[in-house]
């Protein structure tokens, strides 16, 4: 990994063995952007990607000259990445190259979380200063490359170094000028439910985008976006990723202009923002981290797996082996006391699941959700002992405890909201809208920071709880605070996500050992800024294996499995009433963090054993399970969309699990390979079956050994048989591969 700057041609190269990046400083003082993609020597004539720079840009008229921090009004027609205005009413902006720093590391971003490095070696930064003279703009991009990721992390600070105020309209964090635009996008949008399905379409001219104004960042669309060429596929073939480390409104965007260039940027969503930047003050975006792979979507997948595995998630719990949770929602809903809450933890703890969670309904009155967010003192007509005594009581099975809180609501129906209704989001001159019964809290005033800091500190500090659900369950709707002024109310959606992250930091710092998992309404805010604090999100609401497939393999376009948190509940599926088989459920929530969701009183001794079975695998595969290598074999939103493979690999090829997903049967099947990939063609592995086959006469079949090349190249030969077909809808096999 270098970062170097030729003084000649004032030409920046990052590069490492995976990647470059080049940026010159072009002849009028603009930074321009000259090539973002496979590494390319250190040195060499780059200059010369700037292509029309000198025909014509002394007029501006530069529509397709790359630039690193597009601006309006200068000529550059295209989308900027920065709009700020001026105390004279003007936004056109046009910086030039100040100086720059290269430094090893890479520094955190005051109030947001980045990605980190735990030494100097590991990753370098380019901080390059930008000036505007007229508007008194300073602008600071930081560009960081690690030694061996294939990415580039970037941020943007602004600086107001005048003595009249400034407005932000548009911070983007990243704009990425890519020479032509034969490409198709991807993204991951969805409903609640729904998340993360994969959409992708071939680019158009004109603007193609996907945002937020959710005051998060929702389920609809993930602060993500990759651009593959059409014949890109898993394994092979360019792609680039764009990622926002962010969980509040996003803008993701590629542009094509008339000159079949494309435009990608990436940040803040300008709709409804503004910041108002007083002399001497400075406003910091948020960290976008640009991918490039040459070798397929998965590499770009793994790429940002290993970043936001390692070098953002943080605290005890990034390394550590995630428990198995049973979680009563689904058990009991709202219905439950300590007795039936014991039970259940009890007979979990027979079946080998190491975690209770307490889910919603512990607190005030709450017996449905009318009422009682904001009100945290437990329910003593449920728990009459408290929290704590419960705790106590699941901690005697030697199992851990975690509890639900959702922090950031308020009901109206609640003595939090009786007390300090002005602490509640909403326009004076209007009413508000309720949304799932409740109210938000104005995260973006300190003093409700303050609250939710000392009544979560004091509920973690009552009892041993090892675990959050830190859970958030409604969109904003009339974005307001009081504590601001008008004109600088369009800064009310970022500072809201501003307070969301002070809390999760104070929180995180003061409880270090507690294991956060992140939500809203499923995965609503699955995004790499929760990440940060809560290295696992619970994925989505629907439980049901076969909607879980989708919903897990968009997920994994961009998440761990260390992050994906996946639960097997009972059936009929509370969400869509599909009956699957108990193994495929497990099969499919065992690529991530695995955990259950039902009531395991009433399971049949079979159901129990099978469970046994499952929590045994689980523990036993669990590195891989949540920390292996991730390889997508065979998409459920391609060809006839029947069936989904997947597997993981351990880092040392010594191991891996295949899985092997059919929706519906078909009659009379013919033959089907599944090539694997990741594992070491020189090995040979023996390949075992979970659920374990039977051979006609009973007992176990007697595992196969099988090369790694073979199993690469010519594949697993599948279940495929007329019988197999007769075993029914909504099968799943794993393939256990070990090498001997
Ligand atoms: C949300 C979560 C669920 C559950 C309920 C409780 O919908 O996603 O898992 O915690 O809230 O009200």
């Amino acid at each position: 990994m270098t970062i170097t700057f030729d003084a000649a041609s004032r030409t920046f190269h990052l590069r490492n063995e995976k990647i470059s990046y080049l940026m010159r400083v072009l002849e009028n003082g603009t930074l321009g952007h000259l090539h973002f993609g496979g590494s390319v020597a250190e040195s060499g004539s780059y200059g010369r990607l700037s292509g029309r720079e000198y025909l014509g840009f002394d007029n501006r008229l530069g529509d397709p000259i790359p630039l690193e921090c597009p601006t309006p009004g200068i000529g550059d027609y295209r989308v900027p990445s920065l709009i700020v205005e001026q105390p004279n009413g003007s936004t056109a902006l046009d910086p030039r190259y100040g100086s720059h720093r290269v430094f090893g590391g890479k520094p955190a971003i005051p109030g947001l979380p980045s990605t980190y490095v735990q030494s100097l070696a590991e990753a370098e930064t380019l901080e390059i200063l930008l000036v505007d003279t007229p508007a008194s703009l300073e602008i600071r991009l930081f560009f960081a490359i690690y030694a061996d990721r294939p990415v580039i992390t970037r941020s943007v600070r602004l600086r107001n170094i005048g003595t009249e105020p400034l407005t932000v309209h548009t911070a983007m964090s990243a704009s990425l000028d890519l020479p032509d635009s034969d490409w198709e996008m991807v993204h991951l949008s969805g409903a609640w439910a729904r998340e993360a399905h994969v959409r992708s379409h071939h680019l158009v001219a004109g603007s193609q985008s996907i945002a937020s104004v959710r005051g998060a960042s929702g389920a609809q669309h993930n602060p993500f976006l990759a651009l593959k060429r059409a014949h890109t596929t898993e394994e092979s073939g360019e792609a680039y990723g764009l990622s926002l480390v962010y969980s509040g409104n996003f803008l993701a965007e590629a542009e094509v202009d008339q000159f079949e260039t494309t435009r990608l940027r990436i940040g803040i969503n300008p709709e409804g923002f503004s910041w108002e930047l007083g002399p001497g003050a400075e406003f910091c975006a948020p960290e976008a981290v640009l991918a490039y792979s040459d070798a397929g979507v998965g590499a770009l997948s793994d790429a940002y797996h290993g970043l936001y595995r390692d070098r953002l998630a943080r605290g005890v719990w990034r390394d550590a082996p995630r428990p198995i949770v049973i979680n009563n929602w689904e058990a009991t809903y709202f219905d439950f006391d300590e007795a039936k809450l014991l039970e259940i933890a009890t007979s979990a703890k027979d079946l080998g699941v190491e975690m209770f969670v307490l889910d919603d309904g512990w607190f005030g009155q709450r017996n449905d959700d009318t009422t009682s967010l904001g009100d945290w003192e437990v329910n003593r007509s449920k728990l009459p002992g408290g929290i704590e005594s419960l705790a106590r009581g699941v901690e005697e099975l030697d199992m851990r405890f975690g509890i639900w809180i959702e922090p950031e609501m308020v009901s109206r129906r609640s003595k939090l909201f009786a007390e300090h209704s002005d602490w509640t989001i909403g326009i004076p001159t209007r009413s508000r809208t309720e949304s799932r019964n409740q109210y938000v809290l104005d995260m973006a005033r300190p003093e409700v920071v303050d609250h939710l800091f000392e009544v979560v500190s004091g509920i973690l500090g009552s009892a041993p709880i090892s675990y959050v659900k830190w859970d958030m369950n409604r969109s904003i709707t009339e974005p307001f605070s009081p504590g601001l002024k008008a004109w600088q109310q369009g800064e009310f959606m970022h500072r809201y996500v501003l307070g969301v992250y002070s809390l999760y930091d104070r929180l995180t710092k003061a409880f270090p050992g507690v294991l956060f998992e992140s939500c809203a309404s499923g995965g609503g805010r699955f995004d790499s800024g929760m990440l940060a604090f809560a290295p696992q999100a619970w994925t989505s609401d629907d439980t049901d294996a076969i909607e879980r497939l989708r919903i897990q393999w968009g997920t994994s376009m961009v998440y761990p499995l260390s992050s994906i948190s996946a639960h097997v509940s009972a059936v009929p599926n509370h969400q869509v009433g599909r009956v699957t088989p108990l193994a495929t459920r497990a099969a499919v929530a065992f690529f991530g963090v695995f955990g259950y969701e039902l009531d395991p009183t009433t399971l049949a001794a079979r159901e129990r054993s099978e469970i046994s079975d499952q929590v045994a695998f689980y523990k036993k595969w669990r590195d891989l399970l949540q920390r292996g290598k991730f390889l997508r074999l065979r998409s459920p939103f391609e060809g006839d969309r029947n069936e989904t493979a997947w597997m993981t690999v351990a880092r040392d090829r010594r191991s891996a699990i295949a899985a092997h997903y059919v929706t519906l049967s078909r009659p009379n099947p013919g033959p089907n390979r599944l090539r694997l990939r990741g594992l070491d063609p020189d090995a040979s592995y023996r390949v075992s079956l979970w659920p374990a086959a039977r051979k006609p006469e009973g007992g176990p079949a007697r595992p196969m050994v099988l090369g790694g090349d073979e199993l690469m190249t010519a594949g697993i030969v599948l279940e495929s048989s007329p019988e197999s077909a007769g075993q029914g809808d909504f099968r799943a096999r794993l393939y256990v591969l070990e090498a001997v």
